[in-house]
């Protein structure tokens, strides 16, 4: 297949280049709703997406765009990362979604997050619409970025060529309520385990949305639970998606925002003995520290693959505002 002259299609890693925003609470908001639309600027989630697909009724779309720009544009979004969901491509609706959003707010929007993708094709229309109104309209080239959500088989099956499709993209993102229909999954349960199975029926899908991610140094998202009122079912399958490795996950109420920022941010002692073996590596490494490949830390050695797994976590910590309550003291002599 020859490239086409869309920049940087086909291009593995190319997330690295993106701002690494932080994710840990993603917070659904109707577009259609206005009195949501100016609660949300006051919650304290990591990320607002002002969402023109499922959570807006389709008589409702096209009130829904004008209301979303001038959210963007007259709201106070600080410390908000601002993204719009719009339609997927096989409706009618995607094209004008994006050309409204984006030429009134586009200045105040930092990612246009796509529903639905089946192929990287997808990714690249909508890469190179943005490239146009961009243009257009005299802004920053290839500022506003791309959130991919997979939910169905065919995105899954063809997620290495999504996830490497853009050099917008900043990450994939579960969508566990499409994704358990277009399985034909025996539960209407969303985000909870189907009945009868007896092992987690998520792990394969997560796991391979988490692979590609990586892959292509994008971020891993996981998708809403949908019983609202449960936070310590929230916290549980949270849990397990912050175990595997995921950034963050969708919020859909203002309950499950503080449990998703802190179950997404490591724990403070976490932080705090990765702040020290990055600083214990750094020295025992130097020459002051003999120039040594491995040392100890207390009880446990460490080396260039424990440096890796710190940055990991003193990244998640630094980012979600953490601070170090240790310092490192190199040995005496
Ligand atoms: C989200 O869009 C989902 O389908 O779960
Ligand atoms: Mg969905």
């Amino acid at each position: 297949m020859t490239a086409p002259a869309t920049p940087g299609y086909g291009l593995p890693g190319a997330g690295a280049t993106r701002p690494q925003r932080p994710r840990r609470s993603c917070l659904a908001v109707p577009g259609s709703n206005p009195r949501f639309l100016e609660k949300a600027q006051g919650l304290p989630a990591d990320l607002v997406f002002l969402d023109l697909e499922d959570a807006c009724a389709p008589l409702a779309k096209e009130g829904a765009r004008h209301a979303i720009v001038e959210a963007l544009n007259t709201g106070d979004w600080a410390g908000k990362t601002r993204v719009v969901r719009v339609n997927d491509w096989l409706t009618e609706w995607t094209y004008r979604d994006v050309i409204t959003v984006v030429e009134g707010a586009g200045q105040n929007l930092d990612c246009v997050m796509l529903p639905k993708v089946q192929d990287a094709e997808q990714i690249v229309a909508l890469d190179l619409l943005l490239t146009q109104i961009e243009r257009a309209m005299g802004f920053e080239a290839g500022r506003i970025g791309i959130e991919a959500q997979i939910e169905n088989a065919r995105g899954l099956v063809n997620i290495d060529t999504i996830a490497g499709a853009s050099p917008r993209l900043e990450t994939l993102v579960f969508g566990p309520a499409d994704f358990m229909a277009s399985l034909n999954m025996k539960t209407l349960v969303v985000g909870e385990q189907p009945p009868g199975y007896g092992a987690d029926a998520y792990h394969y899908i997560l796991m391979r949305i988490l692979m590609a991610a990586r892959t292509h140094d994008l971020q891993a998202i996981d998708g809403p639970y949908l019983q609202i009122r449960d936070v310590d079912g929230f916290r549980e399958v949270a849990g397990r998606a912050a175990a595997l490795g995921y950034d963050g996950k969708w919020v859909l109420h203002p309950g499950q925002i503080e449990a998703s920022n802190e179950i997404f941010a490591p724990s403070q002692a976490d932080y705090d003995r990765a702040e020290l073996i990055l600083d214990a590596y750094a020295w025992h490494t130097s020459a002051a520290g003999g120039a040594k490949g491995s040392a100890m830390l207390g009880d446990e050695m460490i080396d260039e693959a424990s440096r890796k797994m710190a940055l990991v976590i003193s990244g998640k910590g630094r980012a979600a505002g953490m601070r170090r309550t240790t310092r490192f003291e190199a040995p005496e002599g």
